[in-house]
């Protein structure tokens, strides 16, 4: 297992010799001890993605896609083995991580695809007097800084379209997850031929610092950051020091709605995807569900069976379908989140309190009677907690989900296209899953309006985001 820094092709301990343990959530237990990094590590890390870079934006953009298409085809030949690091690291069911290395991998298969239709453009100026020439080169050295819910999918979302563009990457993955960054950038490097310091990555104790640092290097162009909107807006506020190109994937408060005319079964179904895919640990999550009044009951009965029917275990357990929380401090907001409904009137139907035992086990949670004010349909849960808000009609509905600072991701259940299509466009967020619990798909646009971030990832956006524009104005 690689646990130390990369930075131009070295594998190094921090200079500082600090380090950081890497925790097993479903056991408590350490996997392995990481290097940390520090400021100098930081600063060395950009200077080596500065002096690759050049030499790499040069290269042939058909050579380019097709390492990038090995990058594909290595995680897929590796697969097993990510699986198995994401699970340790993680936590998260391996069909779950299996599924998220397929994910990931497709970010460099569809950007190696875009890298050879990067266009710009060509015109005429409208006095008719001279060529306008537009296109787009790299933005430089990205530093990103990576979340622990996809320890592979969200670093692979920015790396592919980032190298494809033709820059250079400093990745500064989350102390939780490090390890399956550090196994891609071996394998990156080792199997695909990837020039050493296109991509380093500095693994952290704490962040602050060595991304402060990163950020008023002078290479360092840009900052692609998922994770909090609390963050993100930390990160805004220091990348306007040097005016830093930004691409902010931050947090959401997904509102899923269901009409009483939607088929029950497929939105229970959606319902269950949206809500607890990879453990409910996404940005995208179902988190308030609006049902109309006539059909609470039965939504709420189906998809309180369907949630106690899962199984609750460490990720190489048989038939595992939800693993553990992050950490104890997850579990403790999840508890705090439900213990606060609950204490403003809020039902239990199933779940509701933490799993006893070693690991950060919380269990599926349906709640009913919630309010539209309570903490719990405010805040983002990052949890396996489902509270059910009743609503009467259309226009309420889509003002009350519309009614969060949020606009990441939203879902729709219904049977009439014509409502399906109407409240799906009404409704504030980067994304609508129209009688679909999963919406992710590296061919389309991710990201959010709203304080749910700036910028989209996949697509063919995705690519234009790591690059600048430049026009050359011409005399003939
Ligand atoms: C996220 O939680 O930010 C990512 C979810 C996804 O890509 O499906």
């Amino acid at each position: 297992m690689q646990t130390n820094l990369v930075i131009g092709g070295d594998r190094r301990a921090g200079a500082d010799g600090d380090t950081v343990d890497v925790l097993n959530p479903a056991t408590g237990e350490t996997v392995a001890t990481v290097a940390a990094g520090s400021v100098s590590d930081m600063r060395d890390a950009c200077d080596a993605a500065a002096a690759a870079q050049p030499a790499w934006a040069a290269t042939a953009p058909r050579v380019r896609a097709e390492l990038l298409r090995s990058c594909y085809q290595v995680m897929v030949d590796n697969a097993d083995l990510l699986a198995d690091l994401i699970v340790a690291e993680h936590g998260k069911p391996k069909a779950d991580a299996l599924g998220e290395i397929a994910y990931a991998a497709e970010f460099f298969r569809w950007n190696s695809e875009e890298t050879v239709r990067l266009h710009g453009s060509i015109g005429t100026n409208p006095a008719g007097t001279a060529r306008m020439i537009v296109h787009h080169p790299p933005v430089g050295v990205v530093l990103m800084v990576t979340p622990w819910n996809f320890p592979a999918a969200m670093i692979t979302r920015k790396m592919a379209p980032a190298l494809g563009a033709g820059n250079a990457v400093v990745i500064k993955p989350p102390k939780e997850t490090p390890l399956t960054a550090l196994a891609l950038a071996d394998l990156f490097e080792n199997e695909v031929g990837l020039p050493a310091g296109l991509v380093n990555i500095v693994t952290t104790a704490s962040a602050s610092a060595p991304v402060k640092a990163a950020m008023d290097h002078d290479a360092v162009r840009m900052v692609s950051f998922t994770g909090s909107t609390e963050v993100g807006r930390i990160l805004l506020k220091q990348a306007s020091d040097r005016v830093l190109k930004v691409a902010m994937e931050l947090g959401g408060n997904a509102p899923f709605v269901v009409f009483a005319d939607a088929d029950l079964d497929l939105a229970v179904e959606g319902a269950i995807a949206a809500k607890m895919r990879h453990s409910a640990e996404t940005c995208t999550a179902a988190n308030r569900f609006f049902v109309e009044e006539p059909v609470m009951e039965e939504f709420g009965t189906k998809l309180a069976a369907a949630m106690s029917a899962m199984t609750v275990a460490e990720g190489h357990a048989e038939g595992a379908q939800v693993g553990p929380l992050i950490n104890q401090e997850a579990v403790d907001n999840v508890d705090r989140l439900v213990g606060s409904a609950v204490a403003d009137g809020a039902n239990v139907v199933t779940g509701g309190a933490p799993i006893e035992g070693p690991g950060f086990f919380y269990p599926p949670t349906v709640l009913t009677g919630v309010g539209t004010d309570a903490d719990v349909a405010r805040e983002e849960i990052f949890g396996p907690v489902a509270p059910l808000i009743a609503f009467t009609d259309e226009d309420e509905v889509i003002a009350m989900a519309n009614d969060t600072e949020m606009g990441l991701m939203g879902y729709v259940f219904t049977q009439d296209l014509a409502r399906g299509l109407r409240v799906s466009e009404q409704i504030q967020a980067g994304m609508v899953g129209l009688n679909r619990g999963v919406v992710s798909d590296p061919a389309a646009p991710f990201g959010g309006m709203k304080q749910s971030g700036l910028g989209r990832e996949g697509a063919s956006e995705g690519i234009y985001e790591f690059c600048e524009t430049q026009y050359i104005a011409t005399n003939w």
